[in-house]
């Protein structure tokens, strides 16, 4: 197979989806993109088309789980593959709100693959999570690692990549690569896309940039009596443009042979939070005030991938270093204090269109 030339893309307005539309608007793609705007907003697609210098594609505003909806997307346009992003991620959430989050993830993947299944599109690339492995006995986790999801949010990454990979066993020719992300932070380094958590972040990386920035007074360090080298958490955390890049590289791999192919995606090395700490007060120039607090709950001590698989097989391997991810988080922070909501409108272009 060629590598597939138009491709729908769920949750293209979010935060890995708007820099992913990007990367294929770069490599030539024509995009047809679906998002519901639940944790994004539609203003970010200004931004994507001022940095890729094209327009984004046809762009509709539907649930994933509207059957009908996202049926008329496959009967009017010709796609070749999907990027599945749209889904729930904030772990905590998923635990007051565990319905909601299967229903999303989990529902909204087999009603994207019984329209994709009717409209005989058999490629997909699918965004999964390091979330899904247990607690790591401290060696890089491969992606044979034991699985033990610790969330409802892990649950449905899991749960979907079972269906996917029994869909795969029974579909011929049905292709999927599984790309089960650590810890995606930064920002496109144009300062014009990055993360934009509604209300209070969860996430280390956007906290600290909020800190930085003045909006909170410290970072609460959850815990730093890990059996560490200095106590606090280690994760492995990889440059968004660098997780993108992955994805463009799936799509040309989707004709290697049919069936689940699933990667981690990570640089393969930990930073502490305290690292990352140090990292964050280097890029913006000033001091993180920060105290320790207890462990969060559902936390593991560490968790670091073994990215092996994928140098391998596709020879993609990040490019960019902690410091470069804190120095393009806190571009964007700086740039977009009240997000991308703020920016201004392009009227010269197709029109996010409401479908269903
Ligand atoms: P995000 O919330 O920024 O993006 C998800 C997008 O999907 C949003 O634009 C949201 O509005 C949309 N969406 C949610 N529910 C929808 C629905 N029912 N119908 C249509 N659109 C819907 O999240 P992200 O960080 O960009 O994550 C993208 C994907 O990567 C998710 O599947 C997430 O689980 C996975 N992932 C993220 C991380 C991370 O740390 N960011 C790590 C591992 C995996
Ligand atoms: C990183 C470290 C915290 C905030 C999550 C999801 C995972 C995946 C990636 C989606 C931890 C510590 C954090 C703060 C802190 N997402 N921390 N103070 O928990 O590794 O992974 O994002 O699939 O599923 O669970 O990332 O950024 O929340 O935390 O000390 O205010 O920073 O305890 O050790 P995590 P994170």
């Amino acid at each position: 197979m060629n590598p597939p030339s138009t491709i729908l893309v769920t949750g293209g307005a979010g935060f890995i989806g708007s820099h992913a539309c990007v990367e294929l608007l770069d490599h030539g793609y024509e995009l047809i993109v679906v998002d519901d705007y639940s944790n994004s907003s539609s203003q970010v697609f200004a931004r994507v088309e001022r940095i890729a210098g094209r327009f984004v594609g046809t762009v509709y505003e539907l649930d994933i789980r509207d059957r009908h909806a996202l049926a008329a997307v496959f009967d009017r346009h010709s796609v070749d593959a999907v990027v599945h992003f749209a889904a729930l991620k904030a772990v905590g959430e998923s635990t007051r709100m565990p319905v909601e989050y299967y229903d999303t993830n989990v529902g909204g993947t087999t009603t994207l693959l019984r329209a994709m299944h009717e409209h005989g599109v058999h490629h997909l690339v699918f965004s999964s999570s390091c979330s899904l492995y247990g607690d790591g006995d401290g060696g890089p986790l491969g992606e044979d690692a034991v699985v033990g999801p610790g969330s409802p949010y892990a649950a449905s990454k899991w749960a979907c990549e079972q269906i996917l990979a029994d869909v795969c066993r029974r579909v011929p020719g049905f292709t999927v690569m599984a790309l089960r992300y650590f810890n995606p932070v930064g920002a496109h380094p144009s300062g014009l896309l990055g993360e934009e958590p509604r209300g209070t972040p969860d996430n280390l990386m956007p906290c600290l940039a909020q800190v930085a920035v003045g909006r909170r007074e410290r970072l609460h360090v959850f815990g730093d009596d890990w059996d560490t080298p200095d106590g606090t958490a280690v994760r492995d955390y990889l440059h968004v443009m660098d997780t993108v890049e992955a994805h463009r590289i799936a799509l040309e791999h989707l004709g290697d042979g049919p069936g689940m192919h699933v990667y981690n995606l990570g640089v393969g090395q930990g930073s502490s939070v305290l690292e990352v700490v140090a990292a964050f007060q280097e890029a913006c120039g000033r001091p993180i005030p920060y105290d320790i607090a207890p462990r969060r709950p559902g936390d593991v001590r560490e968790r670091v991938a073994d990215a092996t698989a994928v140098a391998r097989d596709w020879g993609w391997r990040p490019r960019r270093n902690l410091a470069g991810m804190c120095r393009d988080a806190w571009r964007f922070q700086q740039l977009n204090p009240s997000g991308h909501a703020g920016s201004a409108r392009q009227t010269n272009r197709k029109r996010v269109t409401s479908c269903g």
